[in-house]
């Protein structure tokens, strides 16, 4: 037998491989401008932006601030903003009072950015963190051992009407909470805002990854600790079902939108429920996530430029429409300027 025989194999993936050109040609998903989420914080006041420490290149925008860069984003191609108050510590109360306050820092923000760019699209957070001197997501229960589920409930459900009147175009509930998804639709029909969606963070895990996110809004601080423990509402990062569970219930309340969170260490999830609906499903790229990769790369360990655009990549490729990230202003901006990002 011949050397030549004896390595005959009739298929060479490699072929597909050997130029840009063609490597291009057979690239299976690209990652588009219009898949991005742009996370913008805001604060109070017309101050200089703030720099979020562990989010390098991320700051808390005042409300004209915000206005620019959104007109910014939109120039650049991206379709949506979510927007995250930073509230002064006077503000937050044992039960997220101002959540309720119909000029609350977010709302003005809605408003101001709905007048700057009004074909942007904007979404607004659900949930009382922002607002609790506790930094849960919910109200607690008189033991102050856990969040009262269905006392939550109502109080978001105002919320979610606040945000909708205000003029966001999808409420994302972010809580966790049993049955808001249901509550939320029912508040928001009869108040006939049957036209504002719902974007429902469904597989939202108890991660470590949302600490920088913590520090940049407050919430951990305002608990007195760092780690802030959610785990009787956010889902346990081992149960693959359980995210299904949880998907499967906010589907059938009634969301428009279903979302995964992390979105890295979760691509199994996204997969799983881009197998299972056939609703649109959005990543969230946390800022832990964010943070890790610019860390890295700070220290020389990473290439910065292509370990974002994989990151990025790998998310869609499991399956999600849409990507929540902090990267989407600069990843537009690259595009922009003629890059592709693989
Ligand atoms: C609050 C909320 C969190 C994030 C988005 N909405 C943090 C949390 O649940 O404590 C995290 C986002 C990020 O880390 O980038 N409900």
């Amino acid at each position: 037998m011949t050397k030549v025989e004896k390595f005959k194999f009739d298929r060479r993936p490699r072929r597909l491989r050997k130029t840009l050109a063609i490597r291009t040609l057979v690239q299976e998903i690209q990652l588009d401008v219009s898949d991005l989420i742009m996370p913008f914080f805001v604060i109070d006041g017309d101050g200089e932006p703030e720099q979020i420490e562990s989010m390098p290149g991320q700051q808390r925008l005042g409300i004209s601030h915000l206005q620019k860069a959104c007109e910014k984003v939109f120039g650049l191609g991206i379709q949506a903003i979510a927007l995250f108050p930073v509230l002064n510590p006077s503000l937050k109360d044992a039960s997220g009072s101002d959540a309720l306050n119909e000029n609350t820092l977010v709302l003005r923000a809605v408003k101001a950015v709905r007048d700057a760019v009004p074909d942007l699209a904007v979404i607004t957070d659900i949930a009382l963190d922002p607002y609790t001197n506790h930094g849960h997501d919910g109200v607690l229960n008189k033991e102050k051992t856990d969040v009262d589920n269905d006392r939550t409930l109502g109080i978001l459900a105002r919320m979610a009407i606040l945000n909708a009147a205000a003029g966001v175009d999808l409420v994302a509930p972010s809580d966790m909470m049993d049955g808001r998804v249901a509550v939320i639709r029912d508040a928001l029909d009869q108040s006939e805002f049957v036209n504002t969606g719902i974007l429902a963070y469904s597989a939202k895990f108890a991660s470590s990854y949302y600490g920088p996110f913590r520090e940049a809004v407050g919430s951990a601080q305002s608990a007195g600790t760092k780690l802030l423990d959610k785990q009787t509402y956010q889902l346990n990062p081992a149960n693959r079902r359980e995210a299904r569970v949880e998907t499967l219930l906010d589907e059938g309340e009634g969301a428009d939108i279903l979302m995964v969170k992390p979105a890295g260490p979760y691509l199994d999830i996204i997969r799983e429920l881009r197998d299972n609906t056939d609703l649109p499903i959005a990543a969230y790229q946390v800022s832990g996530e964010y943070a890790q990769i610019h860390a890295a790369a700070k220290l020389g360990w990473l290439d910065f430029e292509k370990t974002r655009a994989e990151s990025l990549i790998a998310i869609k490729r499991a399956g999600s429409d849409m990507i929540f990230t902090y990267f989407a202003t600069e990843i537009a901006r690259y595009l922009k300027s003629g890059n592709e990002i693989l």
